[in-house]
């Protein structure tokens, strides 16, 4: 059966700063979609959870990718969580949706989206990740580590099929008149797609293809919202959906990765460099307005029907990865706002450094030899 999995994520507002959602507002969210979307066969079922300050909402169903009446019913609900925001005076009510009225699919209107649509194998287990205070870049190297990198996808040796490769699609997220994508593949375009990869401010993973099957593996969120908006409304924290096994990489090794804390952009005031600290599900956000989070649910499917997920990283091994990188955090901390702590000009969220810089400038003199 071929259906579509759909996460459209948004934050809406959140209690006490930028920590977490309302139960209020989750509830309200939870009720759109199901009486608007489920009562009424839009949708085949949902999940709806959070991660930080950021609501995500998955659907199944069988409009495929980009469809206007999944993406309203979305949007729709993230109103309706905005106005209880707004009824309880939390922070930042409404901030992801940068526009009052619904044209056509959300995509430039400010929720993340992360879609694709599946012809569902006999077993179709899938993972659903959610990431906070940070940007889509974020999942650029373990995407890379897991697909292309034996050191983490053990698959690539030992599976026939895997090792045939994949293909990668990467976007360009510095060009906004429209997608400026390239297609590369793996293992012959392993460091071009590296060269791509290591700039997560401007290139990022749009998708992975299986080079055996054709079928898509990956579909991961790619809008900055400040290329659209044209000023700061907050980093653009992704989603992603990674389906597992079989002829993919499994389950074990798209987490493999997550063990390095690598260092991502945004934490506090979307301008610093943070380790990513893989959390349980429903997390909210703390230290520095951080660390930058994400989460990781697995589900099976079945004729658009999911299951309860598993909550990945809730594992005594991820509460030992998580103190080293809680350790991680600390160490990039310590030297605040000098070089590699604080982002470069280009990607501060905030003017107050350019414009203390344009001050001074008028304050330099050249000094006569
Ligand atoms: C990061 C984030 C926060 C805010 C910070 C200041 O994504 O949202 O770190 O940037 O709490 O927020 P404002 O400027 O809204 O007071
Ligand atoms: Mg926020
Ligand atoms: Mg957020």
């Amino acid at each position: 059966m071929k259906i579509t999995l759909s996460i459209i994520k948004a934050d809406v507002g959140s209690i006490g700063g930028h920590i977490r959602p309302s139960d209020e507002m989750l509830k309200a969210v939870e009720q759109h979609i199901k009486t608007k979307g489920k009562d009424k066969g839009l949708i085949i079922d949902y999940y709806i959870g959070y991660t930080g300050d950021d609501i995500s909402i998955l659907t199944t169903h069988k409009k495929g990718v980009g469809n206007s009446t999944i993406h309203k019913l979305c949007y729709e609900a993230f109103l309706k969580a905005t106005k209880v925001a707004k009824e309880q005076g939390l922070y930042g009510a409404g901030q992801d949706l940068l526009v009052e009225a619904f044209s056509g699919n959300v995509k430039g209107m400010g929720p993340q989206v992360a879609e694709m649509e599946i012809e569902e194998r006999p077993a179709e287990p899938f993972l659903m990740f959610m990431a906070d205070k940070t940007e889509p870049g974020a999942f650029n190297l373990p995407l890379y580590l897991s697909f292309a990198d034996p050191m983490h996808c053990a698959g690539l040796l030992l599976s026939p099929k895997l090792k045939k490769g994949f293909k990668f699609v990467i976007m360009d997220v510095n060009y906004t008149q429209a997608d400026r994508i390239i297609e590369l593949v793996t293992p012959e375009e392993i460091y071009d797609i590296a060269v791509l990869l290591r700039d997560t401010g401007r290139f990022v993973v749009e998708s992975i293809w299986s080079r055996v099957t054709g079928e898509q593996i990956v579909a991961a969120s790619t809008t900055r919202l400040h290329n659209i908006a044209g000023k700061y409304v907050g980093k653009d924290d992704p989603v992603m959906l990674v389906r597992t096994q079989k002829d993919f990489p499994a389950t074990g090794e798209i987490l493999s990765p997550f063990t390095i804390g690598h260092l991502v952009a945004g934490f506090m005031r979307g301008s610093h460099n943070g380790p990513l600290m893989p959390v349980r599900k429903n997390s909210p956000t703390s230290f520095f307005d951080g660390p930058p989070i994400v989460s990781c649910l697995a589900f099976s499917v079945k004729n658009g029907k999911l299951t309860k997920p598993a909550d990945c990283f809730d594992h005594p091994y991820w509460d030992y990865v998580r103190n080293k990188i809680a350790q991680k955090a600390e160490e990039i901390r310590k030297q605040g706002f000098v070089g590699p702590a604080m982002l470069p000009m280009s990607e501060l969220e905030y003017t107050g450094v350019t414009e203390t810089l344009k001050e001074l400038e008028k304050k330099f003199k050249i000094r006569k030899k």
